[in-house]
C-alpha cells in the first residue's frame, strides 16, 4: 500500500464551506461570495476569447498573465514587474508556502484565522506558533518579533471581519528581521483601509487580493501578489507556468478596469453590512465591528449557535458555524442582497423567538 509523507498521512485535509449543487433553492451567505454579479465587461471578455469556435483554445494561455498584471499594475499603481497572479489566493498561498517554509521551519499567525494556512503548514511539515487573538480580535503581542520565517495576517481577518492598521503591521514587519510578512487582503475593498503601500515600500511584505470577493468571480479562481520584484521573481520558479487559463487571464483584466462597477457593488455590500450588523444587534447577538462583507455574531446561550445554524440551514440558508475553540459560540453570516438578508433575519427572530 503506498504511504504518504508522515505528516500529509497525519493531516486533517482542508474543509471548504458547503457548496450546494447548481440550482439548489439556498440562500447562501457561508463563503463570503459576493451578492452581485460581476462587471459585463467580463463575459464580453470571454466571448471575445472564445470567438472563430474557441480557436484561440487550442495555444497555452501567456505564463506571465500579461493583460492581467498590466491591468492590476494600473488600476493599483504598481509596478508591473512587482505583481504576480494565482489561480485564486489560494494558490499564491500554496506558492508561498513552497517557496519560503522547509520542513520544521517556522511559520506563524493569529487564532482564529482563515484555516488554510494551518493545513499549508502540515502539508510543508513547518512548525506552526499559533497566538491566539483576544475577544476583540486585536494583533496578538507575541507575534512581534517571534522569529518565524513567514507570518500571516488575514486583514480584514476571516471571521472575525476585524482589519490591522498599516501602523500596527510596519512594527510587526519590521520586527521579523528576514522574515516576511504576508498580508492576506481578501476583503480589503470591503474596508477602510489596506496596507497595500506597504508591499511598496518594504522588502519583507507581501500582498495578497483575490477576485473571489470583491470582483465576484470566485468561480474563476483568481489571485493577485504584491512584494518586491525580487520576491516576484524568486516566487516564479515554484509557479505552475500556465497556472492561468485564457479565459481568467482576459476575464479578470475587464473586471478590474471596470472599477466603478466594482465600487458601486462594494458600496452596496457596506451598506447592508451596517444594516445587518444593527439588526444583529437589537437580536441581542454580540456584534464583532466588521470592515468585510460578512460578519461574526457571538450568541448568548441558551440558544446556541449551532442550533440557529442547524434551524437556518432547514430553511435554506446557508450561514457558517465553525465547531471549534473560541468560535463554537458564534456565527459568521455572509453580507448579502437585502432581501437575502431580511430572509436571513426573519428565521433568525423565528430561532429566537423559541427560546
Ligand atoms: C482570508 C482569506 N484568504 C484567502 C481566501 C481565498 O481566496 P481565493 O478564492 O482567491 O482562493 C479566502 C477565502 O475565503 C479568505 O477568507
Amino acid at each position: 500500500m503506498p504511504t504518504f509523507r508522515p505528516n500529509i498521512e497525519a493531516m486533517q485535509p482542508y474543509v471548504p464551506g458547503e457548496q450546494p449543487p447548481a440550482g439548489a433553492k439556498v440562500i447562501k451567505l457561508n463563503t463570503n461570495e459576493n451578492p452581485y454579479p460581476p462587471s459585463p465587461n467580463v463575459a464580453a471578455a470571454i466571448q471575445a476569447e472564445l470567438a472563430n469556435g474557441g480557436d484561440r483554445l487550442r495555444l497555452y494561455p501567456d505564463p506571465k498573465a500579461t493583460a492581467l498584471r498590466q491591468a492590476a499594475a494600473e488600476v493599483y499603481g504598481f509596478p508591473v514587474e512587482q505583481v504576480l497572479h494565482g489561480n485564486g489566493s489560494d494558490e499564491l498561498l500554496a506558492m508561498l508556502f513552497r517557496a519560503f517554509v522547509g520542513e520544521g521551519q517556522t511559520i506563524a499567525y493569529p487564532y482564529p484565522t482563515y484555516v488554510l494556512y494551518e493545513t499549508l503548514a502540515h502539508a510543508q511539515a513547518a512548525r506552526a506558533l499559533v497566538f491566539d487573538f483576544d475577544r476583540d480580535f486585536n494583533l496578538p503581542r507575541e507575534l512581534f518579533g517571534c522569529g518565524a520565517r513567514l507570518v500571516l495576517v488575514a486583514s480584514p481577518n476571516s471571521p472575525s471581519g476585524t482589519v490591522y492598521s498599516s501602523r500596527q503591521l510596519r512594527e510587526l514587519a519590521a520586527s521579523l528581521g528576514d522574515g516576511v510578512l504576508v498580508v492576506d487582503e481578501a476583503y480589503a475593498e470591503f474596508a477602510d483601509s489596506n496596507s497595500l503601500a506597504l508591499a511598496r515600500e518594504l522588502g519583507n511584505v507581501i500582498v495578497l487580493r483575490t477576485f473571489s470577493k470583491s470582483h465576484s468571480l470566485a468561480g474563476m479562481r483568481l489571485g493577485l501578489l504584491f512584494a518586491s520584484a525580487r520576491v516576484v521573481e524568486g516566487l516564479g520558479k515554484v509557479k505552475d507556468s500556465y497556472n492561468l487559463d485564457r479565459l481568467s487571464i482576459v476575464a479578470g483584466a475587464a473586471a478590474l478596469r471596470d472599477v466603478a462597477w466594482t465600487a458601486q457593488n462594494t458600496r452596496r455590500v457596506r451598506g447592508t453590512r451596517e444594516r445587518l450588523s444593527r439588526a444583529l444587534a437589537e437580536l441581542k447577538l454580540d456584534v464583532v465591528p466588521s470592515q468585510s462583507n460578512f460578519i461574526f455574531a457571538r450568541m448568548k446561550d441558551p440558544p446556541t449557535a449551532a442550533g440557529a445554524y442547524r434551524f437556518l440551514k432547514d430553511r435554506g440558508i446557508l450561514i457558517r458555524y465553525f465547531p471549534a475553540r473560541l468560535l463554537d459560540d458564534g456565527l459568521r453570516i455572509s453580507v448579502g442582497t437585502d432581501a437575502e438578508t431580511d430572509a436571513l433575519l426573519a428565521a433568525l427572530k423565528e430561532y429566537l423567538a423559541r427560546g
